[in-house]
């Protein structure tokens, strides 16, 4: 118990580091954002390979976030091999560009009480309707369901390696999480940006 939480607080710790001082552009982004249009700017767009999902939206999500998503392709960390080809081939001030772009726009916050008292449990960092008020913890309101849904179950699986939502999911059944992704996706948030 003391080990997990130990581990906590130095995620915590270094997910609240600043990060690298490299400031986003979201105007020098336009010329860059070619190679994500295909896929993120087309709605309901689904990729075939590996899995078949919606691509997540990108659009009102935090900045941070984005650039943290990036750098874990870029590392590994995350291993959906597209993004991980294209994320390799940013650079830090691209990455930070890209993330500026998308962030801009974002919703909002509506104050829809959680679902249940397993979306309460989410709340405590993804907002009461999913729209974090934590630039490093994801908006999740109106993400595609099924992209949800598979993100829960790669951090089940192990195939996204996460220690904080690794402990999330360690309780929930198939059926939770497929519900917690309907009800996450179905409140106003995310959009899709071209
Ligand atoms: C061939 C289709 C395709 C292209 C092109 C593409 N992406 Fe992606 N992107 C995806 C898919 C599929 C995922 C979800 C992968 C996963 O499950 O980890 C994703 C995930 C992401 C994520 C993580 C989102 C999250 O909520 O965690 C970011 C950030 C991202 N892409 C940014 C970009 C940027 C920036 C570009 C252009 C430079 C780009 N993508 C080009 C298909 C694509
Ligand atoms: C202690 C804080 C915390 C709690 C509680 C939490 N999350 Fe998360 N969540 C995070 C962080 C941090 C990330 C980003 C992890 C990463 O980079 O992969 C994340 C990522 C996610 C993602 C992936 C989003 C994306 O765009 O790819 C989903 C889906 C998600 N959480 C759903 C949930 C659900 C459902 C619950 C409740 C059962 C929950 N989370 C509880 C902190 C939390």
């Amino acid at each position: 118990m003391k080990g997990s939480h130990l581990l906590l607080a130095a995620t915590l710790a270094a997910l609240a580091a600043p990060a690298a001082a490299v400031q986003g552009d979201a105007e020098a982004a336009k010329a860059k954002l070619s190679m994500c249009i295909g896929c993120h700017g087309i709605p309901g767009y689904r990729t075939s390979f590996p899995d078949v999902y919606a691509v997540p939206k990108l659009g009102g999500q935090h900045s941070e976030y984005l650039v943290s998503a990036l750098q874990a392709y870029r590392s590994g960390e995350r291993s959906h091999p597209t993004m991980r080809g294209i994320a390799g081939g940013l650079s830090e001030q691209d990455m930070a560009d890209v993330a500026a772009y998308y962030a801009a726009g974002a919703a909002a916050t509506a104050s829809n009480p959680p679902a249940n008292d397993k979306a309460q449990v989410c709340a405590a960092c993804h907002g009461a309707d999913g729209n974090s008020p934590t630039p490093m913890f994801p908006r999740i309101a109106g993400q595609n369901e099924d992209y949800l849904y598979q993100a829960l179950q790669d951090y089940k699986a192990g195939r996204r390696k996460n220690p904080i939502m690794a402990a999330q999911v360690e309780t929930l059944s198939r059926k939770d999480m497929q519900a917690l992704a309907a009800w996450f996706s179905s409140q106003q948030g995310l959009f899709v940006k071209r």
